[in-house]
């Protein structure tokens, strides 16, 4: 199994489309819509395409040349511009194969070239166990707990604070 990340064009709008409709969203923001149409597909790839290699950077995460996931880092604003979120989801058929712990070692790789930044944030719901598990196999340091910070879907989480630095 070939893991790679690659930039996202306009020509993917299909395979994102279909990615996005199908994922878990369980431990997501609810900002990504549903269903996710074909001019969410369209807005998401032109922010893309204006903001990659700026103030993000943005890739598909493809594995033996098929589209399975989406990963970026996001450089946050005013004084925290320093700093980028990262943020990932992967094909349900797809877990538990390792993909997403080499994922996120290339982007953390790329960000830290592209971006003049300094650190990259992961933010994990308490209980997103194997999300969790890809940022400490990436060495991102547990840096803290927000308590009741998220609330969806009818639950509370308390939020994880993940670092790394650059
Ligand atoms: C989180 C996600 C990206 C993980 O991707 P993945 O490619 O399956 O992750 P990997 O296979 O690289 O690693 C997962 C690790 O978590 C472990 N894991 C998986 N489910 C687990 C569970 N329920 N409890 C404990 N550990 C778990 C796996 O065993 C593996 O660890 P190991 O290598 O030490 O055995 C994927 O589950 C996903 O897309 N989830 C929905 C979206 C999401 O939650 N995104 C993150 C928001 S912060």
């Amino acid at each position: 199994m070939e893991i790679a990340l690659r930039e996202w064009t306009l020509q993917d709008k299909a395979q994102l489309i279909g990615l996005c409709n199908n994922a878990d969203r369980s431990f997501l923001s609810d900002r990504m819509p549903f269903p996710y149409t074909e001019k969410d597909a369209e807005w998401w790839l032109n922010m893309v395409r204006e903001h990659d290699g700026k103030d993000g950077v943005f890739r598909a995460v493809v594995s033996d040349g098929k589209i399975v996931g989406n990963i970026s880092a996001e450089q946050k604003a005013d004084v925290y511009r320093r700093d980028a979120e990262i943020g990932y989801l992967l094909d349900r058929g797809e877990w538990s194969k390792g993909i997403m712990t080499q994922a996120v070692k290339l982007l953390c790789e790329t960000a830290f070239e592209r971006l003049d930044i300094l650190r990259i944030t992961g933010l994990v719901y308490e209980t997103n166990a194997a999300s969790r598990r890809v940022l400490e196999k990436n060495v991102f340091e547990l840096e803290g707990v927000m308590r009741s910070a998220v609330t969806k879907g009818g639950r509370t989480y308390d939020l994880c604070v993940y670092g790394k630095l650059k």
